[in-house]
């Protein structure tokens, strides 16, 4: 079961990085809760594709901010989000037309947990790197 609020601790302070992430959090939360109440496979596919589809968004944002960053580790970060988006995508396959309660909380909370795993290991890590060098949103010039 995925029921994860948003939480400060997952906060980077670069407005659209955690809009989006809040975001993936809600998806997965309305997901758990549409599957509970036994709403139709191709329903929440539906959100799961979403969910994809701004996985993918997000990341392409991510990865201008690390360029911007002069980030010393996109490219093993890029590549993890390559793995993560095909693995998303494998998840959203089991959504399908007589998809059981099960299947589809077993591939909801699969997802969860490859999303959170990489917020808490991957993309935190670019906000010490931005602590580190005194970076913010505001220096950056990308809140405006
Ligand atoms: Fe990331
Ligand atoms: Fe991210």
């Amino acid at each position: 079961m995925i029921n994860i609020d948003w939480s400060p601790a997952f906060q980077m302070g670069v407005g659209k990085i955690d809009e989006a992430h809040a975001g993936h959090l809600e998806l997965l939360k309305g997901m758990t809760k549409l599957i509970h109440w036994g709403e139709s496979p191709s329903e929440i596919r539906t959100w799961a594709e979403q969910l994809h589809h701004d996985f993918l968004s997000h990341n392409q944002e991510e990865e201008i901010l690390m360029a911007n960053l002069g980030y010393p580790e996109l490219t093993e970060h890029q590549a993890v989000h390559t793995f993560l988006s095909s693995e998303i995508g494998d998840q959203v396959g089991h959504f399908t037309e007589n998809a059981d309660q099960t299947t589809m909380m077993r591939a909801v909370s699969r997802i969860g947990h490859m999303l959170l795993d990489h917020m808490i290991r991957h993309d935190l890590t670019i906000l010490t790197f931005m602590q580190g060098r005194g970076l913010t949103e505001a220096r950056l010039g990308l809140n405006g």
